[in-house]
């Protein structure tokens, strides 16, 4: 009998595994591939790594511009991939390795709940159960695609296929300009592609701040990427060349479409009928202070829990959360609220808590401070000075809400991210002062001028 027994090898099931262990429990984590989940497999890692791949070709092609003189550069696309490949590998063990320092016991097969307190593994060799006094499912989520647009791996692809393609497809339609859809594009892009983006909504990574979003298209436009907002794509045409997009009256031709527009949970044939637990379209209903469903000792973690964000990082918080309870009763909710959203584009974008319009659909009133980094010091040294720091603010409260564009964005949300976390007023996150000459004085300035006494 385990304490825990843990369905899924994600980000939400392993971080469950590994902060187990600060409490003596004892586990088995059940995975039917590799630990790691997509994040490390299929998602955050490689595609972090593909962009990166990306970013260091932009810059040794602008490399001219700070005086360095390099023939111009060639992107070889095996070695890409083989580093993709290496790096995710590394991780993978590293991972594998942890887990058994930690003495979690890893079970290779298809896990499946046989009522509360039991985990049936489908392997090669059959089936064995486990027995825990408790259980997480932390089973994630797959991509989801459209009608018509059947995913074959070829010509229909979702991100899985994308990020192992073994050459650079010289023309990309991508459907959905969410965080994966932008990702992509600004990687293909700069690696010379001609990418198209059909999003449904009229701004890209739909339910982020206007104003940055119209920001970041503005600067992936600039970089050859061709956005068709408000776009409903009609049935595909497959031909000898590519694939057909139609378009209201137009026809965007393309080599290939990468569907982009979300995921689907992964919680089908694992046993729920056999429980409590609740669901909706696939998703698990927790309770948000503990993460435990309506099944007594039955938890979720993860892409499987329902009305969250799909964040690997949310699934480590959720994995505390339900780990502090089975352990110890007490409770550790995640403070959504305060968790960083940031798509990894050239350049980033980022944002925490909420934004403006978000706010006023909850009847907050507010005020908004912007400063653009053109004018910082930093930001022209390194030669990317596009983009700005956008804060949200409470009327005559804290600060609730911000969104960076820029170089490093990802990284300068954390300032924010305590800022919102602790309901930091204006004039409190203000009284600090950055050093200089940093990106990150775009965010001591937008706090300044929030705070009524602007400098620059
Ligand atoms: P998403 O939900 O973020 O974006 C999907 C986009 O597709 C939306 O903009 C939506 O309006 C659009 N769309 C839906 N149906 C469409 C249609 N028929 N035609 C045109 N557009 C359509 O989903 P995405 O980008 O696939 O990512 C999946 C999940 O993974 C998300 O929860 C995302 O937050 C997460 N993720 C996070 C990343 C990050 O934090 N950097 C990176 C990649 C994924």
């Amino acid at each position: 009998m385990y304490d825990v027994v843990i369905i899924g090898g994600g980000p939400g099931g392993y971080a469950s595994a590994l902060y187990a262990h600060n409490f003596g429990l004892s586990v088995a984590l059940v995975e039917k591939e590799r630990v790691g989940g997509t994040c490390l497999l299929r998602g955050c890692i490689p595609a972090k790594t593909w962009l990166q791949a990306a970013e260091v070709f932009t810059t040794v092609s602008h490399a001219g511009d700070f005086g360095v003189v390099v023939d111009p550069p060639s992107f070889d696309w095996g070695v890409a991939l083989e580093r993709k490949n290496s790096i995710v590998e590394g991780l993978v063990n590293g991972l594998s390795g942890l887990l058994k320092l930690r003495k979690v016991d890893i079970i290779d097969g298809f896990g499946r709940l046989d009522g509360p307190g039991k985990v049936v593994v489908t392997t090669d060799e059959g089936e064995t159960t486990l027995e825990g006094r408790n259980v997480i499912v932390a089973t994630g989520s797959v991509p989801r695609s459209i009608p018509n647009y059947d995913f074959d791996g070829s010509q229909i692809v979702s991100s899985d296929h994308a990020l192992n393609w073994t050459e650079r497809p010289n023309r990309v339609g991508i459907i959905g300009a969410g965080a994966i859809g932008c990702e992509f594009a600004s990687l293909l892009a700069d690696l010379g592609a001609d990418v198209h983006v059909f999003e449904l909504m009229d701004q890209v990574v739909p339910g982020s701040d206007a104003k940055a979003a119209s920001q970041l298209q503005k600067l992936l436009k600039r970089r050859g990427v061709k956005f068709h907002l408000g776009a409903s794509v009609g049935e595909p045409e497959i031909t000898a060349d590519g694939v057909i997009v139609p378009l209201g009256a137009n026809r965007v031709e393309v080599d290939v479409v990468l569907v982009a527009v979300g995921r689907a949970p992964l919680s089908e044939n694992i046993g729920l009928d056999t429980t409590k637990v609740e669901t909706e379209r696939g998703y698990l209903h927790v309770d948000p202070d503990t993460q435990e469903t309506a099944e007594p000792g039955v938890y979720a973690v993860g892409d499987i829990v329902a009305g969250v964000p799909q964040l690997a990082h949310a699934g480590f918080a959720e994995a505390i959360a339900a780990i502090t309870h089975i352990a110890t009763g007490e409770t550790a909710p995640v403070n959504y609220q305060a968790i960083p959203l940031v798509v990894y584009t050239h350049p980033e974008m980022a944002e925490v808590g909420y934004t403006e319009a978000k706010a006023a659909e909850l009847g907050i009133e507010t005020e908004t401070y912007d400063h653009s980094f053109i004018g910082v010091g930093r930001a022209q040294i390194i030669g990317q000075n596009q983009g700005l720091v956008k804060i949200v603010v409470q009327k005559d409260g804290p600060i609730i809400g911000a969104s960076v564009v820029g170089p490093q964005a990802g990284e300068m949300i954390h300032e924010l991210m305590y800022a919102v976390g602790w309901e930091a007023l204006p004039a409190e996150a203000a009284a600090f002062v950055h050093a200089h000459p940093t990106l990150s004085e775009a965010v001591g300035e937008t706090l300044l001028a929030s705070s009524g006494r602007g400098l620059h």
